[in-house]
């Protein structure tokens, strides 16, 4: 087993090695995989949620703002190439910034190009080139990458779930969006199985964990809620508690359903920047505070490993996990 310090792009291309197996090419790519692993790598966090709608890009974009306000080095790559919204946002953030005079904070910014011939694995080989380029570009020079994924299943979405350290999966509060990860019964709302997402991440999380021994920290992240408290918002909260235990994810509350959130776009701003007029370009009110406030209970709750006790954490589980011989349970993927 690859010891902790692994480095990202390796895991790619194993992982590319695995779907286009041939043996000469697959003997050369594992030899970078296993190549003498460096120190330190970037934290890798992936928005994913195969479900279109549920926030993956304006969660990201805020995740990202509030680590370079923590002083971080933060590189983001957009593998929605199709859409761009995550790439539209940093654009927008960028032009505002100069047409206001103002000095927003941007990361490296990335995004990985399609791939258009007309045989699907031609593109898949330039889209992946494209991913692992831009990882190896910043893995050893910046403290966290975050990836912004498309909600659809494709294989650049579930090679980046592979690499996630920490996987975001935002979910509106709806039964429909809860879907994508599990059924429940129509009379008492318990829950009846388990749905296609959740398939994908647990493959991710199986795979990864047979790399490199790394544990995924899935956190599924509760988007649009209700501001008021309502029969929809309990149940779902009570459906996502006891998938969360059968899955091992953690559920957390991300944001609010806030018309801000949607006013940000174009300028390109985050509730996490300066409240006064002349960034906003609007005058800031209550729901520009509440928002922060519940953006920074967000990052709070992702556990990500900011400062020297979060890294020495994040070691010790690596080294933990690298020390195990034994399959993967649930309660090993549970926070405690
Ligand atoms: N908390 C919120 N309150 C109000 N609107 C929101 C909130 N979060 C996201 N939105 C809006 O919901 C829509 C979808 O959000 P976003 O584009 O971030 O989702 P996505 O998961 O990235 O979508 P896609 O799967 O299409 O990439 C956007 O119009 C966005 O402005
Ligand atoms: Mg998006």
């Amino acid at each position: 087993m690859i010891k902790p310090g692994y480095n990202l792009k390796g895991l790619a291309y194993r992982t590319h090695a695995i779907r286009f197996a041939r043996p000469a090419m697959e003997a050369a790519l594992v030899s970078v995989v296993t190549s003498t692993p460096r120190p330190s790598s970037a934290h890798v966090i992936v928005l994913g949620n195969e479900k279109g709608g549920s926030g993956k890009s304006t969660t990201a974009m805020h995740v990202a703002v509030a680590l370079l306000n923590c002083g971080q080095r933060v590189a983001t790559i957009d593998l929605d190439s199709r859409q761009k919204s995550f790439t539209h946002y940093v654009e927008n953030r960028r032009a505002w910034s100069a047409q206001a005079r103002l000095d927003l904070r941007l990361a490296t910014h990335f995004c990985v190009a399609r791939g258009t011939t007309l045989r699907l694995d031609e593109n898949e080989t330039i889209e992946f080139a494209g991913f692992a380029d831009a990882v190896a570009s910043v893995e050893r020079t910046h403290d966290f990458v975050v990836v912004d994924t498309p909600g659809t299943d494709s294989y650049l979405t579930r090679l980046a779930h592979s690499m996630a350290d920490t996987l975001v999966t935002p979910l509106n509060d709806s039964f429909v969006d809860f879907d994508v990860l599990g059924t429940v019964d129509a009379t008492t709302f318990a829950v009846t199985g388990e749905s296609h997402y959740a398939a994908i991440v647990r493959d991710a999380r199986r795979h990864r964990r047979l790399f490199d021994g790394t544990r995924i920290d899935w956190v599924v992240v509760r988007n649009r809620l209700s501001t008021l408290g309502s029969r929809n918002k309990r149940l779902v909260g009570e459906g996502l508690s006891e998938l969360s235990a059968r899955l091992g994810f953690r559920c957390v509350e991300g944001f609010a359903e806030r018309v801000i959130y949607r006013e940000f776009f174009p300028r390109g701003l985050t509730a996490l920047d300066a409240l006064d007029e002349n960034t906003l370009g609007m005058r800031p009110s209550l729901a520009h505070v509440t928002a922060r406030q519940e953006v920074m209970g967000l990052i709070e709750a992702l556990k990500l490993p900011l400062d020297d006790r979060g890294q020495r954490r994040a070691a010790a589980r690596a080294e933990w996990f690298s020390a195990q011989a034994k399959p993967l349970d649930v309660h090993d993927l549970l926070e405690t």
